[in-house]
C-alpha cells in the first residue's frame, strides 16, 4: 500500500493547527460547563478523531455516547437523506449534550440531530466542530464551538473520509485529482 500523503493536493489544515485549536476549544468548554455535567455526543464515524483528542484536552469531566447517522454514502456530496444507524445508549433528559463533529457542510446532518435531540429533553445541546463549510450559513444552526472555517472544496482527514478512506490522515486536506479518476 503507498503513503497517503502522495494523494493529497494540499494541505489546509496541519497536526500542530489542529492540536493548538483544540487545546483552545477546550479551554472554552471548560469554563463554560463549569460546575455542569458534560456529556459529549460524537456523530459516528467521522467525529471519532475530534472526539477523542478534545475530550483527552478538556479537564473537565465528561461523558461520552456515540450515534451514526449518515447522510453521505460513498459519495461525495449530501443526499439530504438522514438514517439513525446507532442511537445513544444514555439517557439525555436533564443532561447538557454538547454534539461533537468533524465537520459541518450542507449543515442538513446536524439541524436534523439537534432536532432530534432536543425532543428528548436534555438540559441544553451546544455544536461543537473541528471543520465548517460556507454552506452551513444558509441552515438556522447555531454552533458554539468551531475549529477552523474552511472553503467549499472536498475535504479529508482527521476523520473526514472519501470513501472511508483518508480518515486517519492526522491533517485536513484535499486531494488530488488521479484520487477521483482511479
Ligand atoms: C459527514 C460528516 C458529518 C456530515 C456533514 O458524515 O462527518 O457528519 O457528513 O454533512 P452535512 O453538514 O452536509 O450534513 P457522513 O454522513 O459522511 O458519515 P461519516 O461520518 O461516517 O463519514
Ligand atoms: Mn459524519
Ligand atoms: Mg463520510
Amino acid at each position: 500500500a503507498k503513503d497517503m500523503g502522495e494523494d493529497l493536493e494540499k494541505v489546509l489544515v496541519t497536526e500542530s493547527r489542529i492540536n493548538a485549536r483544540l487545546g483552545e476549544m477546550a479551554a472554552e468548554i471548560d469554563a463554560d460547563y463549569a460546575g455542569k455535567d458534560l456529556l459529549l455526543v460524537g456523530v459516528l464515524k467521522g467525529a471519532v478523531m475530534v472526539m477523542a483528542d478534545l475530550a483527552r484536552a478538556l479537564h473537565h469531566p465528561c461523558e461520552m455516547d456515540w450515534m451514526a447517522v449518515s447522510s453521505y454514502g460513498a459519495g461525495t456530496t449530501s443526499s439530504g437523506v438522514v438514517r439513525i444507524l446507532k442511537d445513544l445508549e444514555i439517557d439525555i433528559n436533564d443532561r447538557n449534550v454538547l454534539i461533537v463533529e468533524d465537520v459541518i457542510d450542507s449543515g442538513l446532518t446536524l439541524s436534523w440531530l439537534v432536532g432530534n435531540l432536543k425532543s428528548r429533553g436534555p438540559a441544553s445541546v451546544e455544536i461543537c466542530t473541528m471543520v465548517r463549510k460556507p454552506l452551513a450559513f444558509d441552515v438556522e444552526l447555531d454552533v458554539r464551538y468551531v475549529g477552523f472555517d474552511l472553503p467549499n472544496e472536498f475535504i479529508v482527514g482527521y476523520g473526514l473520509d472519501y470513501a472511508e478512506k483518508y480518515r486517519n490522515l492526522p491533517l485536513i486536506g484535499t486531494l488530488a485529482p488521479h484520487v477521483y479518476r482511479s
